[in-house]
């Protein structure tokens, strides 16, 4: 089967770093980067350390509002589809270039398989909510990471198609996992990029990651947020999304935090590594949700709602407001029951799944 996949941000670079290495045992792949993401560690470095094959096409579209962004990516996607004839478009998770990849591919009528699909925040103020609710809807393969998600996607009368084959980033994290084992502690303390500041690298230390723009809309959310992060019994290391950046400077020049470690956003294997060993995570990243739970690291994540529902059992993963009293009291008094957790994200085999339903 010929199959065109679709990435463009830092999660699809991991998605197909899983997924690529075995479809491509059975499969024709073109892969095609919008170029959503660009700079060096938000791109570059997971094709290389992470040895996904390198796109065939870049389209390069950078920056945008979200109209503009998505229109240059459907007008470039439309015209690889054209001339590459694929039997299938392949997208990943809840981007930009989600959406764009999906609905070109619709209007000239070629298959979509979405990977992550059914996934639901029941928030529709949330750009990823409704690029995932549209994907769904044009989708003819719907490949679920959990069985919530398969539910989520029957609620709303969507059957065919539908198969829980396991969360594809599980997969990642099992694979690279046991790459961490070559290197040394200070191999990663050595390669962090510090953006300003002169705090000393930690050896006990949480670890924080904050770029959704429900929290980045406003910088009050952030003050609130590094307030907390000051307030904490040990050190934090945050390796900041660029779009966190200038908001985070700007706090920092006010505020000149020295609990914080401000770090230039770091390699997968790097942040593998800070997880496993972090004495808590504190996010509000999708990903590092999951990564947190099944790497056995609790999870204080700054949002209203989780797609990834299963984390909360147990207090393995614990919602919190991006309000500094609230962040610092769940930091340090929620407990993780360990007993009854469960692979809810699979077994590591949900790329040879996908492969094998193609
Ligand atoms: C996007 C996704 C989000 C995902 C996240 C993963 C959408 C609507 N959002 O959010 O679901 O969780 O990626 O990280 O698709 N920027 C740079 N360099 C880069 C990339 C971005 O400087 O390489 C800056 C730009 O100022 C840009 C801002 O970050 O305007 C936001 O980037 P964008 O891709 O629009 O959204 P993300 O917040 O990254
Ligand atoms: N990640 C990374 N380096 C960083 C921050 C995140 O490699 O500095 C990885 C992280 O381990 C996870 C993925 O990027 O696999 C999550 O991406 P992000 O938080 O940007 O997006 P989301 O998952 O919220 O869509």
């Amino acid at each position: 089967m010929k199959i065109v996949t679709i990435v463009g941000a830092r999660p699809q670079f991991i998605k197909a770093a899983a997924v690529s290495r075995i479809i491509r045992n059975k499969h024709n792949e073109i892969l095609v980067h919008t170029g959503q993401h660009y700079d060096k560690n938000m791109s570059d470095i997971f094709f290389k350390e992470m040895h996904i094959p390198k796109p065939d096409f870049n389209l390069e579209v950078g920056s945008d509002s979200h109209a503009r962004q998505t229109a240059a990516m459907l007008a470039g996607i439309e015209e690889i589809l054209i001339d590459q004839n694929p039997d299938l478009l392949m997208v990943y998770g809840d981007t930009n270039s989600t959406l764009a990849g999906a609905l070109a591919a619709s209007k000239i009528n070629i298959p979509i398989a979405h990977v992550e699909a059914g996934l639901r925040s029941f928030n529709m103020r949330m750009p990823e909510e409704q690029n995932r609710i549209l994907t769904d809807r044009i989708s003819s393969y719907l490949f679920c990471p959990t069985d919530t998600a398969v539910v989520n996607l029957r609620n709303e009368g969507i059957t065919k198609g539908v198969y829980n084959v396991g969360d594809v980033m599980c997969d990642a994290v099992l694979f690279y996992k046991k790459e961490l084992e070559k290197y040394s502690p200070d191999y990663f303390f050595s390669r962090l990029d510090v953006l300003f500041g002169q705090v000393e690298i930690p050896r006990k230390y949480y670890m924080a990651t904050i770029h959704r723009a429900e929290n980045t809309d406003d910088i009050n959310k952030i003050r609130e947020i590094l307030k907390a992060l000051e307030g904490l019994d040990e050190k934090v290391i945050f390796p900041v999304h660029p779009r966190t950046k200038p908001l985070v400077k700007s706090l920092y020049d006010e505020n000149n935090y020295e609990n914080i470690l401000f770090a230039e956003p770091v390699g997968y294997l790097d942040m593998l590594y800070f997880t496993v060993n972090a004495i808590k995570v504190i996010t509000d990243s999708g990903g590092i949700q999951k990564e947190a739970y099944i790497l056995n690291t609790p999870c204080v994540t700054i949002r209203d709602q989780t797609e990834w529902v299963e984390t909360l059992i147990g207090n393995h993963n614990i919602l919190c407001k991006p309000d500094s009293q609230d962040i610092i009291h769940k930091v340090k008094n929620t407990k993780t029951d360990y007993s009854n957790k469960k692979n809810y994200y699979g077994n590591g085999d949900a790329a040879s799944k996908i492969s094998a339903l193609l």
